[in-house]
């Protein structure tokens, strides 16, 4: 029996589908400083929904110290198609080596950069672009530099990872989260290269880095930038669900929160040869 041509067509088309998948980017632990774990004390009300700009915190005018950096990407499913509306939560140490949390974890808090935002998030546009603009991680005791992220689709969190330095890499194999992605070979799906150049908000020298998320979901579109989060406040624990609307080109921050990649992770890895970013100014 000659099999129907459209059970052939179907045929060819997964098996084009599974021989030109892209590598999904690997997951690795959350670990012990996520904002909005459950071991966090600190408030952390002024942090949900959070922009994408962690160099300036809301009501000050001293943008965070280190190393600037601009990091952006896209984001895309295994198929290479753009997800748009998805929420990119962006968390790290400032520039001594501290996260915004509490001191029972070994986290020196007191001694933080009070101008570092340390968290944000960006939801993704039309083509799946995504951006920060933050400060080079600082160093702290166990680990090499590290920025963590994870990506929230339709409120659901798809993938929690981290993106670690390709200067870093003679490190990588005594390094408690890269070991294991060197050894599955999936580590350069989170190594940044960067490049030098400006940015344009203060003409600050910044370092500059573009990576492609890739999660291995079916879904082209987040309906609305949903991300939830759960963590304490004082004493009381509560629970936060943030929605923020998917966002324009116009270089404006979406209403509910959350940053707006804009033109920014468009071109900073484009203008990165010639030495400039193109990013937004906070509001
Ligand atoms: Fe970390």
């Amino acid at each position: 029996m000659i099999p129907r041509i459209s059970t052939l067509a179907a045929a060819w088309a997964a098996l084009v589908a599974t021989a030109f998948a892209l590598d999904a980017t690997p997951s690795t632990t959350e670990g012990p400083y996520y904002t909005f774990n459950s071991g966090q004390t600190l408030d952390t009300s002024w942090l949900v929904g959070a922009d994408n700009d962690l160099t300036l915190v809301t009501g000050k005018t001293t943008r965070a110290s280190g190393t600037r950096f601009l990091l952006s990407g896209t984001l895309v499913n295994t198929a290479g198609t753009a997800i748009s509306g998805a929420t990119i939560e962006l968390w790290q140490a400032d520039n001594g080596g501290v996260y915004y949390y509490n001191t029972s974890a070994g986290n020196n808090t007191a001694n933080r950069d009070s101008n570092f935002q340390s968290y944000g998030t960006c939801v993704t546009d039309s083509s799946g672009n995504w951006s920060f603009r933050t400060v080079h991680p600082g160093l702290y005791t166990g680990r090499i530099r590290h920025f963590h992220f994870k990506v929230n689709i339709n409120g659901s969190t798809v993938l929690t990872s981290q993106f670690m330095f390709a200067t870093d890499s003679a490190s990588f194999s005594s390094d408690g989260v890269a070991s294991p992605l060197v050894a599955a070979g999936t580590m350069s799906l989170v190594t940044l290269t960067v490049s030098s150049g400006i940015d344009s908000v203060d003409n600050a020298t910044a370092e500059i880095a573009a990576k492609q998320i890739v999660v291995n979901v079916s879904t082209t579109s987040s309906s609305s930038g949903t991300t939830t989060t759960t963590g304490t406040s004082g004493t009381s624990t509560t629970t936060t669900t943030t929605t923020t609307s998917s966002t324009s080109s116009t270089g404006t921050s979406s209403g509910g929160g959350g940053g707006s990649p804009t033109l920014w992770a468009a071109l900073a890895l484009a203008t990165a040869v010639a030495g400039r970013a193109a990013v937004k100014r906070k509001r």
